[in-house]
């Protein structure tokens, strides 16, 4: 996934660095776009791109294209069948291009279409073909002419269109009455610059309900402008009139202004407004009129300078109208009205508005709805005190200010109040501790809180209480706030871990957001975990927009998908399963020691590497000089079968890699027994000795061992191997052996294991004991010098 989004984007930037160049073709390079990244295209902006021409290759990529833009661009012929698969298109845009004809017959290709703007083209006239009646469901048509006659619009007349827009600034010729065949809801001019006679144009514009001129434009004298407006208003029927771009002297515009003010005008807007001389006040009776809204945005100069007693701003303060909008002006001042007004509504949004804004300001008694929005109030408590004198307020937005809470004295609300609006600010935690008691929508976010106190408690109407974008680490509790809350938003704070008790207290407020929080995903969380599914009907945006923030691996993962394993998580089970695990263990190496004698085994293993390792390091040649066996062997005379079947064949193997000294075999007969013993003893590189009963028994034995232990070599005490045939108890062993016993005691012996399966290490570990290199002597030089 990431991998896919890593792609998206970087060719999403891609084509906006490349639709920002405007070098013809490559402006935007198809190739560049997999397809799997186009197919999810719906939009594309290709304006300013110089292109030329339109290939159908070129557009087969965005089959699920609905918005395309190719304005500015230097198309001159236009064939619709381009976009004969693309039946998603509803938006099209290719105005300011060359184009001097429509293929009428191809306009079926773009049947779906909502908006199409064809304006500013080089087409000789403004006719539209009959096939214009197949685009039923267009609303907005855009269109720019020089000349328009009677029948142009014919084709179009039964549709009902919701905007046409007219660029007329070039218009040479217009025939009266081609726009009556127009029904739209809005129609948008832009009046002609030229000398020909505007009258049955002017007439015409009375089609709609809502007209927009644009480019209204004088130097000095206006009076002609201004009349020609007062022409348009009073033939017409709008209710709604917006004049945008606008350049005339201020008395022009209080001029029209005045020339609205009775008509059927009931909401006019100005847009980007600017004024040629400076801005003074003139008393003018702006008593009811139709005017119920006025709007005005995007003021230039942004300063309104005034020399007379007056602030210019007085105007507008001491009009009769319901809602006033000034915005985007850089406005630092709004005079309070001079007698009470009517004002329901005042916005003075995106503007430089100060704290002083209607100080004991007491003529706004029918006020509702206050926006500030974006402005640079600093002070939350005089705004407090600015509505308190507002009895009607209910609305009031200071998003996106620079307040903060300075509250020492009583705080001073405007009791009406029911919506409050204080995002986008520097508002700490004690703002709990004033606000408006009735409130019933409380915008937050976006603050410095760390916590809510038990100050939110005392609004016990409060339905919504938006807190996202703070430093909040807790969910807040809810089980004392208004019984009324539905709706509760924290999301984007700092809670790393909240705790399901937090949330299940939130449990009547219907919709509660509280995702993009950075979620620290460990056993803890998996209570919340599982009230929140419990709660996810509630809980909005459950589960993509609660994920896992910390620890790193898991980042981005939903908190639905994190399930810890219940072991980990339970410090009893951990433990438990540790002890169970040990005792278990010991249980089956007990086992193993009682029937298969593991102790056994690994003392036997242990001396068998015990012995490689020495054979490694003491064998050396000058040991082994005049050994002729590998061992001897010692035992009695009742072991004979055991040391004739067993011990011999399986040391010898019959492959003489081992030489056994046995008496009967190589005793030389004729010797002293003594004499042979002590011989047999030297010629020998170890001594094997059988013990048994029998062995204590025997005198021999007891010559023999005693011989073993001091014959020369004996230095070397690892010559002697012990094996125990069968265990000898010590009472057994008479008190004249005391060396007996001791070697018995002192040194480790071999002992001769009854199960057959142990037989097979047995004898590898004597092998192993008694391996050494004999110098290969012939037998008859050596034997017996
Ligand atoms: C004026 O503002 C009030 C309050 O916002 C609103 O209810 C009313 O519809 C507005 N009137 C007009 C004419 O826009
Ligand atoms: C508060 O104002 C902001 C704009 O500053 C807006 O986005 C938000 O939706 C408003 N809050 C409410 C509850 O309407």
């Amino acid at each position: 996934m990431p991998d896919k989004h890593h792609t998206f984007w970087l060719n999403f930037l891609l084509l906006h660095v490349m639709m920002a160049s405007v070098t013809g073709e490559d402006c935007f390079d198809h190739r560049t776009l997999s397809d799997k990244v186009s197919i999810s295209y719906t939009k594309l902006d290709l304006s300013h791109c110089n292109i030329t021409r339109l290939q159908q290759s070129t557009f087969r990529k965005y089959p699920n294209l609905q918005i395309l833009d190719l304005s500015y661009n230097a198309l001159e012929e236009l064939d619709f069948s381009v976009f004969q698969f693309h039946t998603a298109l509803r938006k099209f845009d290719i105005s300011h291009n060359k184009l001097r004809t429509i293929n009428c017959s191809t306009l079926q290709y773009i049947r779906g279409i909502t908006h199409l703007n064809l304006s500013y083209n080089h087409f000789k006239n403004t006719f539209l073909c009959k096939e214009f009646a197949i685009l039923t469901k267009l609303r907005y048509l855009g269109l720019s002419a020089t000349r328009i006659d009677r029948y142009d619009f014919v084709n179009l007349a039964h549709q009902e269109l919701e905007t046409v827009f007219l660029g007329l600034e070039h218009l040479q010729q217009y025939e009266s009455g081609s726009l009556q065949l127009l029904d739209t809801e809005k129609l948008h001019v832009v009046l002609p610059q030229t000398s020909m006679n505007t009258t049955p144009l002017y007439n015409d514009f009375n089609i709609s309900t809502t007209l927009e001129l644009s480019h209204i434009l004088c130097e000095e004298t206006c009076d002609l402008i201004v009349e020609d407006i007062d022409k348009i208003i009073q033939k017409s029927k709008v209710s709604k009139l917006i004049l945008s771009n606008v350049t005339i002297p201020w008395h022009g515009m209080v001029k029209i202004l005045y020339i609205s003010w009775r008509t059927t005008i009931e909401y006019l807007s100005i847009n980007r407004f600017s004024y040629t001389t400076r801005s003074f006040y003139d008393h003018i009776d702006f008593s009811p009129g139709s005017i119920k809204s006025l709007t005005i945005e995007n003021v230039i100069p942004q300063d309104f300078l005034f020399s007379s007693r007056k602030h210019p701003l007085n105007i507008f303060s001491e009009m009769f109208i319901e809602n006033l909008t000034m915005s985007h002006s850089e406005l630092s001042h709004f005079p309070c009205p001079p007698w009470p007004s009517i004002f329901q509504s005042l916005k003075l949004t995106n503007n430089k508005i100060t704290d002083v804004i209607f100080t004991k300001c007491k003529t706004l008694p029918n006020i509702q709805s206050l926006d500030f929005q974006n402005n640079v109030l600093e002070r939350l408590s005089s705004i407090a005190s600015m509505t308190s004198t507002m009895k009607s307020l209910k609305y009031l937005d200071v998003s996106g200010n620079r307040l903060y809470c300075d509250f020492r004295t009583a705080c001073q609300w405007s009791q009406s109040l029911l919506i409050l609006n204080i995002s986008r600010n520097k508002i700490s935690d004690s703002i709990f501790n004033c606000l408006p008691t009735n409130l019933e929508v409380l915008d937050l976010s976006g603050n410095q809180l760390s916590s809510v106190n038990n100050g939110i408690n005392h609004l016990k109407a409060l339905k919504e209480l938006y807190l996202s974008s703070n430093q909040l680490s807790h969910i807040p509790d809810c089980s004392h706030m208004s019984k009324n809350l539905i709706y509760l938003n924290i999301e984007e704070n700092i809670i790393h871990s909240p705790a399901k008790e937090q949330l299940s207290k939130c449990q009547h407020v219907k919709r509660i957001m509280a995702g993009k929080n950075k979620f620290q995903c460990n056993c803890e969380l998996r209570s919340f975990i599982r009230t929140a599914e419990d709660l996810h009907e509630s809980l909005i945006g459950w589960p993509h927009s609660f994920t896992c923030e910390y620890p790193q691996d898991l980042k981005g993962v939903m908190l639905k998908d994190f399930h810890p394993s219940e072991i980990s998580c339970n410090i009893f089970i951990l433990v438990g399963l540790i002890v169970g695990t040990m005792v278990v263990l010991l249980v089956f190496i007990l086992f193993l020691c009682k029937c298969y004698d593991l102790p056994w085994y690994i003392k036997m293993i242990f001396q068998w590497l015990r012995r490689k390792y020495r054979i490694r390091n003491n064998n050396n040649e000058e040991a082994m000089m005049g050994k002729s066996f590998h061992a001897f062997i010692s035992y009695s005379q009742q072991d004979y079968e055991w040391v004739t079947d067993l011990l011999i064949p399986n040391l010898e193997k019959g492959d003489n890699s081992i030489k056994i000294c046995h008496h009967i075999r190589d005793f030389i007969p004729g010797k002293a027994i003594i004499e042979n013993i002590i011989e047999s003893i030297e010629k020998s590189y170890k001594s094997i000795f059988v013990l048994s009963p029998n062995f204590v028994q025997s005198e021999w034995c007891h010559y023999e061992l005693y011989f073993a232990q001091h014959s020369l070599l004996g230095k070397n005490s690892d010559h002697l191997i012990l094996i125990l045939l069968e265990p000898i108890p010590q009472y057994l062993i008479p008190n004249k052996y005391s060396k007996l016993k001791a070697i018995m005691k002192h040194r480790t012996y071999m002992e001769w294991p009854k199960e057959k399966g142990k037989h097979g290490l047995f004898w590898a570990n004597l092998r192993e004991a008694i391996k050494a290199n004999i110098p290969l002597e012939d037998d008859d030089i050596y034997v017996f010098n």
